[in-house]
């Protein structure tokens, strides 16, 4: 860490469109808060800021597919993120939301300024167009083929089989996934961000960390993955980037566009990631309102450091385009680092929320109840900080018993237990000043040449965003604790009946530990600290000395700080796990399902087999055949578009599935008396819907 004097520290906005799920907290949120409590427990002056993301396309196609509106899809989601955030005690100093008034108008402001001061340019491009809609589809809206891995369902703006980023014209055949059509493409307006004129200036201050010829940040301190994704869109050139988009759902582009009818509003709204991050700056403002607060100091100060959490997907957002919308602005400081964590796998597969091959972190809390510090250990253990990492519940279980119980938890147990067999948990001595004396030379080297470094490592581990080192480094003081402990044996040495000095040394030094163990506990698992402090009978520790008590001092009644995570456990979230996966669709491209029937609607449907008796062109259309059908029940006449997929020869004698209680309806001239039912191919050919076995005419599907 610098020494500035002020911190805002953001952790990615999360999308109010579905929950919480650990790779998310392992990637941004956790990492974000362990650091935060770190600096607040220094005293340092931070706002930790965050909030829901409620705009773009991602959240109108949830609604539509779940036949409700965005603003319900987003209020719902909005209060389970918030709660799951709480509970598992990540510590925001507000958490927000971009469909608040105040983040519309500060976003709304950010862009109308920039647009004044000639920042963007704009460009009228074809974009694809679903006519069925007669809607520009955002690149959320159209599913293809990946060009890169081949995926049939990979999306306009990403494929999530592979990762990769695409533009909807990438994709090979293209759909729209409103109506299942190919969309043509029709032109538009939009504001460009051309981040090719900011090449240079970008180019500098990744690689140097110098501004405007002033040093602003340390490189060394930056993620080599950060670094190396931030040149390698660098040196293949940046281009300009839409910021704007044709929808309805977001903050309205806030000046006129000149293919719209003067003065009409709405149908353009600003590109959800050009608002997202002015949503750090919305949250700032209403902390600051709501705690007497100025929040242009947490901003606009060069005193100040900012800090972005996130993950891997969001770099190029948080390193390149806000840094340009913040320097364009001229009053904004630029981010002192953006600590990005590449992803974590569950289980041996990517985590996808579409496959539901997720731990979702509410359903974690209602399965593990006050089991949070439990998972905050085990992800920061893997944290995926400088490659991907993988969360597995075996894992899980046996970090939670090999390390929290049986090391850390264990430790104090024994001392506090011991304390309490030997002298009632009531302290003979004092702690304070007793390493000065003669004979506690093992303790003093103990705490001088091993705890000491470690403690002042776990301090710079976490300023340069190492968290699971740091981690690290707090469990090994809990073992030297019980190496300690295990070495000096004090109950071979205790003596009933006598004064028994040694004894008390040894347990009044391992309270000392137990107390710093809570300290340095604080950022990592708040919770568990908290414990300690609460069964020692102490607000803190000492930190200057290492000495925490005084004589006398009277400890609380030993109690377990972890419990065993027992094999039912596991399984039961595998079998979960498994259960309730989805596999990857077999046809993405398959048309969304219609509007829900009644059973009695499906059953008002009367559907026969009946076999084809004769079979001809129609007189007057080509893509039509006239057929009379043996429908078990009577003779009767249908005609049907299927001339291009049938030949009338090959389909004499064939059994085939028949609405027969369908209105007649004249087509071309012909009355046809029912629907045969025929199946349709992604590549639009047709089929009939035959039984599988001969069955009497007249039988009905049901
Ligand atoms: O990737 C995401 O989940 C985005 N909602 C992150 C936005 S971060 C910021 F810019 F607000
Ligand atoms: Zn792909």
């Amino acid at each position: 860490m610098n020494n500035k004097k002020r911190h805002t520290v953001t952790a990615a906005l999360p999308y109010a469109n579905g929950p919480l799920h650990l790779g998310h907290i392992a990637g941004a949120y956790l990492p974000a808060d362990i650091y935060v409590r770190y600096l607040r427990a220094k005293g340092e002056d931070v706002v930790f800021v965050c909030g829901s993301d409620e705009h773009g396309a991602a959240i109108t196609l949830r609604a539509q597919k779940e036949n409700t509106t965005p603003q319900a899809i987003v209020d719902k989601n909005h209060a389970i993120i918030k709660k799951a955030f709480e509970d598992f005690g990540i510590d925001f100093s507000i958490y927000h939301r971009t469909s608040s008034p105040i983040h519309h108008k500060t976003a709304s402001d950010f862009f109308k300024d920039l647009n004044d001061k000639g920042a963007f340019i704009q460009e009228t491009t074809e974009q694809f167009y679903d006519e069925e809609n007669n809607q520009f589809l955002a690149d959320r809206y159209i599913a293809g083929t990946c060009p890169k891995c081949g995926f049939d369902g990979a999306y306009g703006d990403q494929c999530e089989k592979c990762g990769s980023t695409l533009s909807p014209n990438e994709l090979i055949n293209p759909k729209s996934t409103i109506s299942g059509n190919t969309p043509i493409l029709k032109e538009t307006t939009h504001w460009f961000l051309p981040m090719d004129q900011h090449e240079k200036w970008l180019k500098e201050w990744i690689e140097t960390g110098q501004l405007d010829g002033k040093q602003q940040h340390d490189v060394s301190t930056w993620r080599k993955q950060v670094i190396g994704q931030c040149k390698s869109w660098i040196d293949n050139g940046l281009q300009a980037r839409s910021i704007t988009r044709d929808l309805d759902w977001g903050v309205q582009v806030p000046v006129e566009c000149y293919d719209l009818p003067a003065g009409q509003a709405g149908g353009k709204v600003l590109y959800v990631w050009f608002d997202a991050p002015i949503g750090y700056i919305s949250a700032t403002k209403q902390w600051a309102v709501d705690n007497n607060k100025n929040w242009e100091d947490y901003w606009k100060d060069e005193n100040t450091e900012l800090i972005h959490f996130i993950g891997k997907d969001n770099i190029v957002f948080h390193a390149i385009i806000f840094p340009i919308l913040l320097k364009t602005h001229g009053d904004y400081i630029l981010p002192t680092n953006v600590p990005a964590n590449e992803f974590l796998n569950l289980e041996g597969d990517k985590i996808s929320t579409s496959r539901n091959w997720a731990v979702w972190l509410h359903e974690y809390l209602e399965d593990f109840p006050g089991r949070q510090d439990e998972l905050r250990y085990v992800l920061t253990s893997i944290a995926p900080e400088t490659k991907d990492s993988e969360f597995t519940w075996k894992d899980y279980q046996s970090r939670v018993n090999n390390e929290l119980v049986a090391i850390l938890g264990n430790f104090v147990n024994r001392v506090m237990v011991l304390t309490h067999k030997y002298y009632e948990g009531k302290l003979p001595i004092s702690s304070l000043g007793s390493y000065e004396n003669p004979g506690l030379e093992e303790q003093v080297n103990i705490l001088l040449h091993k705890i000491d470094p470690i403690i002042s490592n776990i301090n710079d581990k976490i300023a340069s965003f190492k968290f699971r080192d740091a981690q690290t480094d707090v469990i090994e003081i809990a073992r030297i604790g019980n190496k300690y402990l295990a070495d000096s044996e004090p109950w071979k040495k205790y003596k009933k009946g006598e004064e028994n000095i040694e004894v008390a040394k040894i347990l009044v030094f391992s309270l000392d530990i137990v107390a710093i163990l809570g300290e340095v506990l604080k950022p990592f698992l708040p919770k568990t600290s908290k414990n300690i402090f609460r069964l020692l009978n102490i607000e803190n520790a000492n930190m200057k000395s290492y000495e925490s008590f005084e004589k006398g001092h009277q400890i609380n009644k030993a109690e377990l700080l972890f419990q065993k995570i027992e094999d039912e456990a596991i399984d039961i979230q595998i079998k979960k796990l498994k259960n309730t996966s989805k596999k990857p669709l077999s046809n993405p491209k398959a048309k969304p399902m219609k509007d829900e029937i009644t059973f009695d609607e499906f059953t008002k449907m009367d559907i026969r087999i009946g076999t084809i008796l004769t079979a001809e062109k129609h007189p007057d259309a080509d893509k039509l055949l006239k057929m009379t059908v043996d429908t078990g029940i009577d003779t009767r006449t249908i005609v049907s578009g299927i001339a291009e997929h049938y030949q009338p020869k090959d389909i004499v004698g064939k059994q085939v599935s028949i609405l027969i209680n369908l209105a007649p309806r004249k087509i071309r001239g012909i009355e046809s008396q029912g629907m045969i039912l025929m199946a349709e191919n992604n590549e639009g050919e047709l089929a009939f819907v035959s039984p599988e076995k001969t069955i009497d005419n007249g039988g009905e599907v049901k």
